[in-house]
């Protein structure tokens, strides 16, 4: 193909991007102090306690949210049993695949928005006599139903997961919310329990947690606190499950609503096991503006990086309303749905949010995990948005083709984390500045696994300046250390059909480890995650 001036004019860009890249990785694997771009890297200083471990991380941190959504189901994980796409009763093998190996703990589904134009009826018996629906919330397309709660749960026992379903509270009634969680969860002589029966499903399905609506403040019926906190009471007295075991989750806030935690914690917080929050990280004050997913500047990729940090002020902030109600910590706080929204990719349905995924949207992710693990004591479940080829996706295809994302490889390298003891970490971090946004250039989190391996992650915000790292470790007797890191020559950097291995792990051996210090060059734009044993 021949290349014309601006494209050229790119690949000579990438090249010395990449030269760039190369450097920094060399940098990063060379011993401290040996190479000549040490004046340019900044000092930090770290001190994980291993000696003074808290909570656990909840697995469900890790966990995933699928909507019907533009190619979020269909064609994403389902594609019938008729596909030439390689398949196991309809869902694609080639994504269960990538998703088992993330140990996906947790999807939550049906919606979103979808949620609450559910009606799960649409979705059972024989899927050629299946009512087909209009998506309103997505781009007014038509759904045939054929991914309904059997396949569901078909996609939650194919990957060895738990299932967080949704009932619809916006335009739906306690009683069908009740009846579908019959249909699921009773091992009876019910009608509902032979219905399922009759539709395939002999044993009752496990249901780990109810949602009791969804942005019940917007999209799901534009309700004040006080009035959603009354349907939640109402809701939740109806959802009985056979075993008994199920967790309902109120629907909550979004970002700094405070007032809607604080009455529904007033008015409910006794009768759940749980709330939510969503947070998105949108580069711009303008929604019809978000600023594009790739081929964006530096003031782009620090605004993204700084907004996406406010997790921290919202986990903290709604924590302690929820400390006012509830000082046990019962009640565990979702942020059921998070990530980066970005405009759509041009030629794409605008009412499908799909996007492509950077290395900006890798170092989000390790960011708002650092976050997570450090809030653990209270937040027990994150879902981001979304599982595949929706907003910040772990995976995106294109007909039989399928990409991982940087996102995913972040979710893969920090999967060691899940369930693992949590330990706290002190970073003095010199801070990464562009124009009048700044913030700590180096993040940090660190577990104790149930084998006793420590595991340390780290990321670097910054472009430009490595960061020379030193990490006391008291309490920690380890002999070796191994590791893996995240970078790319560009800042969105990012996989495509065509190019699928821009952006993928590499081993990181520039660690040194000497009793209880460990010290180590974290290159610019980087995701590192450590083991020590
Ligand atoms: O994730 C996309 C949408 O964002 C969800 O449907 C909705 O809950 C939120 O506003």
């Amino acid at each position: 193909m021949i290349q014309n001036n601006a494209q050229m004019h790119n690949s000579r860009w990438r090249l010395s991007r990449l030269l760039i890249a190369l450097a920094a990785t060399a940098l990063a694997t060379a011993t401290l102090g040996a190479t000549a771009q040490d004046g340019a890297a900044i000092r930090v200083e770290l001190t994980v306690r291993a000696d003074q471990p808290k909570w656990t991380i909840d697995r469900h941190i890790y966990g995933q949210f699928a909507e019907h959504l533009g190619h979020g189901i269909y064609d994403g994980v389902w594609v019938g049993e008729e596909s030439t796409i390689p398949n196991t009763r309809g869902l694609r093998n080639d994504v269960v695949a990538a998703l088992k190996n993330l140990k996906v703990p947790v999807v939550r589904w049906p919606g979103g928005c979808f949620a609450d134009e559910y009606h799960w009826r649409a979705g059972i018996g024989p899927r050629d006599a299946r009512p087909v629906s209009v998506n309103t919330n997505w781009g007014n397309v038509t759904d045939r139903n054929a991914f309904g709660t059997h396949e569901f749960m078909d996609l939650v026992e194919q990957l060895g997961t738990e299932a967080y379903i949704s009932v619809n509270v916006g335009s739906g009634t306690p009683q069908e919310a009740r009846d579908w969680v019959e249909y699921m969860t009773s091992d009876s002589d019910s009608s509902l329990a032979n219905l399922r029966r009759k539709n395939g499903r002999d044993k009752p399905w496990k249901v780990s947690f109810l949602g009791v609506g969804n942005e019940p403040w917007g999209c799901g019926g534009n309700m004040r606190p006080e009035y959603y906190a009354d349907e939640y009471r109402r809701y939740q007295g109806f959802l009985h499950t056979a075993n008994g075991n199920v967790a309902r989750y109120a629907s909550g806030a979004s970002g700094d609503d405070y007032r809607w935690t604080d009455v529904l914690m007033r008015e409910a917080g006794t009768l759940m096991e749980g709330i939510s929050l969503h947070y998105y990280t949108v580069p711009s004050d303008t929604w019809a503006h978000k600023g594009a997913a790739t081929g964006f500047d530096e003031a782009a990729w620090a605004i993204t990086l700084k907004r996406t940090q406010r997790m921290e002020e919202l986990l903290q902030k709604h924590g302690a309303i929820m400390d006012k109600y509830d000082a046990a910590k019962k009640v565990a706080l979702a942020v059921d749905e998070w990530g980066t929204w970005y405009d759509a990719e041009p030629g794409t349905n605008p009412g499908f949010l799909f996007q492509q995924n950077t290395l900006r949207d890798a170092i989000v992710a390790g960011l708002n995990l650092n976050i997570f693990h450090a809030h653990a004591d209270r937040v027990k479940m994150a879902n981001i948005a979304q599982m595949v080829n929706v907003l910040q996706a772990m995976i995106l295809t294109d007909g039989s083709k399928m990409v991982l994302t940087p996102t995913y490889h972040v979710f893969e390298m920090y999967k060691v984390h899940q369930d693992a003891t949590y330990l706290p970490v002190e970073v003095a971090s010199p801070p990464y500045v562009f124009g009048d946004v700044s913030m700590p250039a180096v993040s940090a989190t660190a577990s104790r696994d149930t084998t006793g391996k420590v595991h340390l992650s780290l990321v670097n915000v910054d472009p430009h300046r490595p960061a020379q790292l030193v990490v006391h470790i008291p309490g920690l007797s380890a002999a070796r250390v191994d590791g893996r890191v995240l970078t790319a020559a560009a800042m969105d950097a990012h996989n495509s059909f065509d190019q699928p291995d821009v952006v993928k792990p590499a081993r990181f051996t520039g660690a040194k480890l000497e009793r209880n210090d460990l010290t180590l060059i974290l290159p610019v734009q980087s995701v590192v995650v450590l083991e020590l044993r």
